[in-house]
């Protein structure tokens, strides 16, 4: 898949799948799987470090990560988060965070959000790189918005999604997320745009789905949003694993025979 195929699939009505990926093991993984493309996502400074919010990712963290996940997916379309306040602070300073990201491997950049930075979005897609926009829940946002709360609700607050919506087509953006909004306003902007609205908590008529891999491997630990499915037990299946390896050591049992040199 490549950053023209998104317009093509809207157009076919063939939803486009994407998680979010950090790493070069599960990157192989998904690699060989029918996921169509990979988000190196700041939640990686959540998810994979432990910091306590998106805030705390910087240019070296997505760069480091991009880098592991393009070497272990090379045939998957790679999209980097740019981190705040990267694309904030003026032309320059963003563009040499999305060289910086390129470099690493990614094919496209994501950034949240429109006011204030439509004219960066013009010139990072003006310099020949895709950008995907983020709209809704824009997580680094969290303590304007007061904490992570569904976007978008009442007529006005659809009215208003829906034109930072079209604005960011207008920009120039190639797709956009829609996190954590209402399924009718986000109905509508998929109605009204010809790029293709990837969802994640904004209902099942969008034109793609995005989630957090540990997330939907059910690997993560803590407060399950709404809009999460775990297709996979990976908590109790990983625990048994290493419960396993640790009562065969203990148990003198591993490494037998087959599993040791002579
Ligand atoms: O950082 C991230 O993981 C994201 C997705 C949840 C869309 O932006």
């Amino acid at each position: 898949m490549n950053v023209l195929d998104f317009r093509e699939r809207k157009a076919a009505g063939r939803k486009i799948v994407l998680a979010t990926c950090y790493d070069y093991w599960s990157a192989r993984l998904l690699d060989v799987s029918e996921v169509d493309c990979l988000l190196v996502g700041d939640s990686a400074a959540m998810v994979m470090h432990g910091l306590p919010s998106t805030l705390h990712a910087t240019a070296e963290l997505i760069a480091l990560h991009t880098a592991a996940v393009s070497r272990g997916a090379p045939n998957k379309f790679l999209i980097a988060d740019l981190p705040f306040p990267s694309f904030r602070l003026d032309r320059n300073a963003a563009m040499a965070v999305v060289d910086q990201l390129m470099k690493s491997g990614a094919q496209a950049v994501k950034l949240e959000g429109l006011a204030g930075h439509e004219e960066v979005i013009r010139h990072i897609v003006g310099s020949g790189v895709p950008v995907m926009g983020h709209l809704g829940l824009t997580p680094q946002a969290v303590h304007r918005l007061g904490g992570y709360r569904v976007q978008g609700r009442g007529t006005e607050g659809a009215q208003a999604l829906l034109q930072d919506a079209r604005r960011l087509e207008e920009v120039g953006c190639f797709s956009l997320v829609l996190e954590a909004v209402p399924s009718e306003a986000a109905a509508r902007i998929t109605a009204e745009l010809e790029i293709p609205t990837i969802g994640i908590g904004a209902g099942n008529t969008v034109d793609g789905q995005v989630l957090v891999l540990q997330d939907l491997l059910g690997l993560s630990s803590g407060h399950t949003p709404r809009f999460v499915r775990e297709f996979l037990n990976g908590r109790e299946l990983i625990g048994q694993a290493l419960d396993a390896f640790a009562r065969a050591v203990r148990a003198g049992e591993f490494p037998g025979p087959g599993e040791s040199y002579s």
